[in-house]
């Protein structure tokens, strides 16, 4: 093991043990110490899932990337392994980037990631020359294979520029071969394609083809792909790079896109039918899928957003956490996300309410908490008025909320954390236009400690967002000035009985 690897082991296992459970989410995964970015390497095998991370253990803001590593069977009681790999070689000295992970016939597991060595300009800037590498392991520690790298920037069309070339994901063919589709941007442009390679062996790796181009129609450089079947089509998922607004569909800034379509293994083409944010919220990027041993597809993405990483306070010992893990499904042409059904494992203390007339401003006896759970169904008194807005405020306090708002004559939907406590000023507030109009609307909300996701009706959108507003401010309302009729559950969220 390379002293780079140990000191990173040795410190985090210290470090691990000064953060008191209470100072981290209940459920949501975080960077053991220091910081997290990207979900990487999602897996399964043996009863365990296995979870790593873009980390880097040393301060709380990004630095040369290891990966994180962590265990669970149910994806919500997570346990720290000893991180798996460092930059501790020579294609790698500057950094490991995200990658992917699979589990081989012989039960070794195999990851490739993205190695960065950087090169010095004579303008003075440092720029990360990258390069796609393996590491090979037994589930908890790594080799890394000492040919890398198994593929260069003299394996890819001389368009590409080799300081975006990134993030592989691979799997297996139904001949048992392998493929692995990596970002790559045009040096011109920007521009982001996916490049998809093949392998007999995993080790030998060549170009095949450019699957799908951008073509400027969603950001520039796209990250971190995924491709699978569901539901008898196909999803490919990326998080494009420096967005535009559209029409309350996507925002600015680093976004996440899911196409539907067809991928044919043996033309190895991809044919889009549709497209559509996966997450409208502030945090939420670079997603990862695995399968469930019972046939579920799930998603995990990284709950932060490159232009808002400076939500926490400089001493925190820990920045970054994963997304609550998201079931998808295709419905009706659309990829539809609920929280998993382990949910149900958490949940304590049920209150329920129904057919509560919210007029101005409540509060329920009981309903409160920052680890917990609500569904809450509203809809119009009288269906022919619609109501003005319905406003769930939630980590609340005389001074701090965050809130959860819908306006049926605009059908927009906006989350809030304006007033959470941040002295930060960029995005603390965003909009997406549901697709119902009726005022009827549903909303689930998942809250833990510093999070907020929702997941409006069933799950056809989502919207998640952090939030660093003391623990203590734990309130919950419920505001409608016009009227409205709701419908609420409430659980307490608890990992242990
Ligand atoms: C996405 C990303 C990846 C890269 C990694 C570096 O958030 O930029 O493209 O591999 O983070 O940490």
């Amino acid at each position: 093991m390379s002293k780079v690897l140990r000191d990173a082991e040795k410190y985090e296992e210290i470090m691990d043990s000064l953060i008191p459970e209470t100072k981290r989410p209940e459920f949501h995964l975080t960077a053991r110490v220091g910081w997290m970015n990207d979900p990487n390497g999602f897996s399964y095998n043996d009863g365990q899932f296995h979870l790593f991370f873009q980390y880097y253990p040393y301060a709380n803001t990004w630095g040369p990337m290891h990966w994180g590593h962590a265990i669970s069977s149910d994806l919500l009681r997570w346990r720290y392994l000893p991180v798996a790999i460092a930059p501790d070689s020579n294609a790698d000295r500057d950094g490991c980037f995200s990658g992917s992970a699979l589990w081989l016939p012989d039960g070794r597991h195999m990851l490739m990631y993205t190695g960065v060595r950087n090169e010095y300009l004579p303008s003075g800037k440092i720029l990360g020359v990258q390069t796609q590498c393996l590491a090979f392991g037994d589930g908890e520690n790594y080799e890394k294979y000492p040919a890398n790298p198994v593929l260069d920037c003299a394996d890819i069309p001389e368009i590409y520029c080799r300081y975006d070339f990134r993030d592989p994901k691979i799997w297996r063919t139904s001949d048992g071969s392998f493929r692995s589709l990596i970002s790559a941007a045009t040096t011109a442009e920007k521009d982001g394609h996916l490049l998809l390679f093949s392998s007999g062996d995993g080790l030998n790796w060549k170009f095949e083809k450019t699957l799908i181009r951008n073509d400027g129609r969603f950001g520039r450089m796209w990250e971190c792909p995924d491709l699978f079947e569901l539901d008898n089509t196909h999803v490919l998922i990326v998080s494009p790079q420096d967005m535009l607004p559209a029409d309350e569909t996507y925002q600015c800034g680093n976004g996440t896109v899911c196409f539907i379509g067809e991928y044919d293994e043996k033309t190895q083409t991809f044919r889009e039918k549709s497209v559509q944010p996966i997450d409208q919220g502030i945090d939420f990027y670079a997603p990862q899928t695995v399968l469930t041993p019972d046939g579920r597809r799930v998603m995990i993405g990284w709950m932060q957003n490159w232009d808002t990483i400076n939500t926490h306070t400089p001493e925190s010992r820990w920045f970054g956490q994963m997304s609550f893990p998201r079931e998808l499904s295709v419905q009706d042409g659309r990829v539809v996300q609920k929280p998993i059904r382990e949910i149900a494992t958490l949940r304590r203390d049920p209150i329920r309410r129904n057919d509560v007339t919210v007029k101005g401003d409540l509060e329920i006896d009981g309903i409160r908490g920052r680890r917990a759970e609500l569904l809450i169904e509203i809809e119009p008194l009288d269906p022919d008025r619609l109501y003005n807005e319905f406003a769930v405020f939630f980590a609340m306090n005389e001074r701090f909320r965050s809130s959860v708002s819908f306006n049926p004559k605009t059908s927009l939907i906006t989350i809030d954390r304006t007033d959470s406590g941040t002295r930060r000023a960029f995005v603390h507030r965003r909009s997406a236009r549901i697709r119902r109009q009726n005022g009827k609307i549903s909303l689930r909300l998942i809250l833990d400690r510093f999070s907020a996701e929702v997941f409006v009706n069933g799950g056809e959108q989502a919207l998640s967002m952090t939030i660093f507003t003391d623990q203590s401010a734990d309130g919950i309302a419920f505001r409608c000035e016009s009227g409205a009729r709701m419908n609420v559950t409430k659980y307490e969220l608890l990992r242990d009985g």
